[in-house]
């Protein structure tokens, strides 16, 4: 089975501009709709492991929310930003830790440390089965019981249709073959040096049954962009109260099965149960 190339993960953050991805406006929906989704789901004071909390975005939100935040993501590069960034923002003391971690090895944290874990980025890249089920059951160990985790993932059709986008701007990196092999396994793998070198795109209901099945609850599923997926630069562009109701079938329309399946990334909402 293959396993996650760490470094290629590494190398790929090292020369992309995670921060800057928050301000397209694709990216801005993305971050406007989790943030909504974070701030319904955790407890306020609650203690957060911030797990592939790359650039530190959501830390900095979530530092100014009185949350307790521990940064931990696998990328030296993005975690030296991250110390940057936060000095220049003058939120360096607000942040408990910064550290270099693998999601499949949480030893450094103990047992039932955090009241929320978030993982928004660990589950777009571990490709194999093993690797996902040694993340969840250790976010599930650094979890008090009872804690709340909100993990992010990007479905199969939506990878699929995004490596189609992606084979007609850089071919090189899109092989049939490899469009195949993300249709029949969900890993994808770069059939070049050049932009995002791994991916795993689940089909629907695994990550959630992952989940259920590592001691966790599902509280929650939506789809974040929902039917807006694609149209980002359009709804910005509308006239207020459309826009307003726009959002609101982004909300409404987003926990449909059919929605989860199709639209961009999709954050599920656990919570730890024994
Ligand atoms: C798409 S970025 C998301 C960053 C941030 N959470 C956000 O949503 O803006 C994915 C992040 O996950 C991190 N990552 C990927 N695999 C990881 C792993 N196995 N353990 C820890 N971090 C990982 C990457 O280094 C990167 O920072």
């Amino acid at each position: 089975m293959k396993t996650t190339d760490s470094d290629k993960v590494r190398g790929y953050y090292a020369s992309f501009d995670e921060w800057g991805r928050l301000d397209s406006f694709e990216g801005a929906m993305e971050f406007r709709r989790t943030l909504d989704m974070l701030a319904k789901s955790l407890a306020p004071g609650s203690r957060i492991l911030d797990l592939g909390g790359g650039p530190g975005r959501y830390a900095a939100e979530l530092v100014q929310m009185d949350y307790r935040v521990v940064l931990a993501d696998i990328s030296p590069e993005l975690l030296q930003a991250v110390r940057q960034r936060f000095a220049q923002l003058n939120l360096e003391g607000n942040i408990e830790s910064i550290d270099e971690v693998n999601a499949t090895d949480l030893r450094r944290y103990p047992d039932a440390s955090f009241d929320a874990v978030l993982a928004l980025g660990p589950f777009y890249h571990l490709l194999s089965k093993e690797e996902r089920k040694c993340a969840a059951s250790e976010i599930h160990r650094v979890l008090r019981p009872g804690g709340t985790s909100c993990i992010a993932f990007i479905p199969r059709i939506t990878g699929i249709t995004g490596l189609i986008k992606r084979a007609a701007s850089t071919p090189e990196q899109v092989s049939p073959d490899v469009l195949r092999a993300v249709a029949d396994t969900g890993v994808f793998q770069n059939a070049s040096d050049s932009g995002f070198q791994e991916g795993y795109y689940p089909l629907p209901g695994e990550i959630a049954e992952l989940f259920q099945s590592s001691g966790f609850e599902v509280m929650d599923e939506v789809s974040l962009k929902s039917i807006a997926d694609g149209l980002e630069e359009t709804v910005a562009q509308l006239d207020h109260p459309l826009r307003v109701e726009v959002d609101r079938l982004v909300a409404e329309m987003g926990r449909q099965p059919e929605v989860i399946a199709t639209s961009g990334h999709v954050l599920l909402v656990a919570r730890k149960t024994k």
